[in-house]
């Protein structure tokens, strides 16, 4: 499996406050190169598997009109420990709860409106780039 691969959305609410050249402009000084990147919109159905690990949370429902409401900018970035340095990059899940100068501090409006999506693990990284890339869209 390897370590310097990760994968992110920057969700409907980035896109929709014209943050998407700021958001990548912030990932791309962090050290992170863009492998496969792309303006896509998840359907109902994309957005329950994608997420299907919350599905039993009261919070799944509105998850899923969240992130369907409009397009995401989907994207596999590479970097040495990707994942664990983007999850640094991005701060915590509640924006009230991250660091200065985190993604999620910058441009996220709450915890269930929070700008980004970070994999959490290389396993999960590379399940979500497959879902969303085939191989030759990544480069
Ligand atoms: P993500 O998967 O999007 O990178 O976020 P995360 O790991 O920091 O947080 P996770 O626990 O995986 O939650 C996934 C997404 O569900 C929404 N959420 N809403 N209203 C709430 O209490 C709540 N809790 C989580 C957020 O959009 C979160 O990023
Ligand atoms: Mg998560």
């Amino acid at each position: 499996m390897r370590t310097d691969r990760t994968f992110t959305m920057l969700k409907p609410d980035s896109v929709e406050k014209g943050h998407i050249g700021a958001i990548l402009e912030k990932i791309t000084a962090s050290g992170f190169r863009i492998v496969a990147m792309k303006l896509t919109q998840m359907t109902k159905a994309d957005a329950e598997a994608f997420y299907a690990i919350h599905n039993e949370r009261p919070f799944f429902g509105e998850l899923v009109t969240y992130m369907t409401r409009g397009p995401i900018v989907a994207a596999i970035l590479e970097k040495n420990n990707a994942v664990e340095d983007f999850r640094t990059l991005i701060g915590a899940t509640n924006p009230a709860d991250a660091a200065e100068g985190t993604i999620r501090k910058l441009y996220a409006a709450s915890i269930g409106e929070n700008a980004v999506h970070g994999s959490d693990s290389d396993e999960n990284a590379a399940i979500e780039g497959a879902f969303h890339f085939s191989g030759r869209e990544m480069f």
